[in-house]
């Protein structure tokens, strides 16, 4: 199995090593329980935003955003709440005949197969809650300010195996960010794809990723300029002033290209 995974594009290749520990606590026989594995473990570590850790909306909630896709099907929740493990609820989905669920459906969905209330703050993400309200008071326009926020710290993890390859992500959204917005993550083409060239998660502002359909443009880049080739022209073409990073699995191995720093591991 070959495996890359990602903290998040911004974040400090000294996290390389939570990304690698990531890696080996979620690594398995199979590829769909290897990357849903690989991002519930990222999503337990407080130091990514997803899971516990995730960022706080303006107004003090946390809804976060996962989606996996393997063989042509996809799970997905976005804006959910409350849960420990958002990828293992998009996973659940996944065994479904629905592709997405949404908001407060999403939660009481994953209520009624099992999942328990948890609460996923904690003191970073409450102190920056409060710079991000100091900031508001003091001067500029939410919207204005919104335009300049960079990346969203996503986590991702793609694998191959014999053949066939898998997708998971997960995030908890972007700073200045108000309830019931959904970026990239849990939307097929925009923050991950799967299929038979391989499979794609990006990281970066949502709103620009969706925009681009970046995971998408991505994928279909490897069969035409390869691998490496396709991760560098979707950073290339992303000339919108936010941050965007991807990493990608196909026949050719593993890749990543990000427009600034961002921590990483794989497994070959
Ligand atoms: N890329 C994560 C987000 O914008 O929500």
């Amino acid at each position: 199995m070959k495996i890359i995974a990602h903290g998040g594009v911004g974040s400090p290749r000294e996290v390389d090593k939570d990304v690698q520990r990531a890696i080996d606590n979620g690594l398995s026989d199979d590829i769909f329980d290897t990357v849903v594995g690989v991002v519930s473990a990222m999503e337990d570590d407080p130091i990514f935003n997803a899971g516990t850790g995730s960022r706080m909306r303006l107004d003090g909630s946390i809804q976060m955003d996962a989606a996996v896709m393997y063989k042509g099907n996809i799970g997905a929740v976005a804006a959910i709440e409350s849960v420990k493990n958002p990828i293992q609820v998009a996973a659940a989905v996944y065994e479904t005949p629905y592709v997405l669920l949404a908001c407060s459906g999403a939660t009481e969905y994953a209520r009624s197969i099992g999942f328990s209330s948890h609460d996923p703050s904690t003191e970073k993400r409450k102190k920056e809650l409060q710079d991000m309200h100091d900031k508001l008071h003091e001067h500029e326009e939410l919207m204005d300010i919104y335009q300049s926020v960079d990346g969203g710290d996503t986590v991702g993890c793609v694998a191959s195996h014999e053949g066939e390859y898998a997708a998971a992500v997960s995030t908890g959204g972007t700073n200045f960010c108000i309830r019931g917005r959904i970026g990239d993550s849990p939307l097929v083409g925009c923050g991950f794809y799967a299929g038979e060239h391989g499979a794609v998660v990006t990281t970066g502002k949502g709103e620009e990723l969706i925009k681009k359909l970046s995971a998408y443009r991505c994928y279909l880049l490897i069969p035409e300029i390869g691998l490496q080739k396709a991760c560098d022209r979707v950073v290339e073409e992303h000339t919108v002033g936010s941050s965007i990073g991807l990493i990608a699995v196909g026949k050719e191995g593993v890749a990543s290209s990000s427009s600034k720093q961002m921590s990483q591991a794989s497994f070959k």
